[in-house]
């Protein structure tokens, strides 16, 4: 089948019930997409589909069909994303395992909220488990990319 992987389309030949994360993993060679729980638990495994933060550990492949799918690889082309730019100057990462999850939460999140409350970044970010317990962190990083978005607009 063909599916479109930041930006370029790509022939997988994998079958249909293969979980997307598996796809990117093991077929694509993209792993800074994580497998963390396998059950939609933790968040590691978050990708965008046409801009909307979804678990690619359950969601088999072919029911991706036309939408785009954007990985940590694809968030921008040079790590400059407003949230890569704010959790490298935070220092949010610890062991880093959780953290592709969580910047693409909180990406999909500003693109939809650009001022978001603090009880949005919560929500947002209420399925990405970080056993570091960077929390924190991120929540300060996510705001500060919030500000810096609106800043460059
Ligand atoms: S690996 Fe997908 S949510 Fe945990
Ligand atoms: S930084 Fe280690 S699990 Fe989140």
């Amino acid at each position: 089948m063909q599916i479109t992987v930041n930006g370029t389309p790509r022939e997988v030949d994998a079958p249909g019930d293969m979980p997307l994360l598996w796809v990117l993993r093991d077929v694509l060679g993209l792993t800074g997409t994580k497998f963390g729980c396998g059950m939609a638990q933790c968040g590691a495994c978050t990708v965008h589909l046409d801009g909307e933060a979804v678990r690619s550990c359950v969601l088999p492949v072919s029911a991706v069909g036309e939408r785009k799918i954007t990985t940590i690889e694809g968030l921008s082309p040079d790590g400059g994303h407003p949230v890569q730019q704010a959790w490298t100057q935070l220092d949010v990462v610890q062991c880093g395992y959780c953290q592709p999850g969580q910047i693409m939460s909180a990406a999909a999140l500003l693109a939809h909220k650009p001022d978001p409350s603090d009880e949005d970044i919560d929500l947002a970010m209420a399925g990405n488990i970080c056993r570091c317990g960077t929390y924190q962190r991120i929540r300060e990083a996510v705001r500060k990319a919030a500000s810096q978005r609106r800043a460059d607009r």
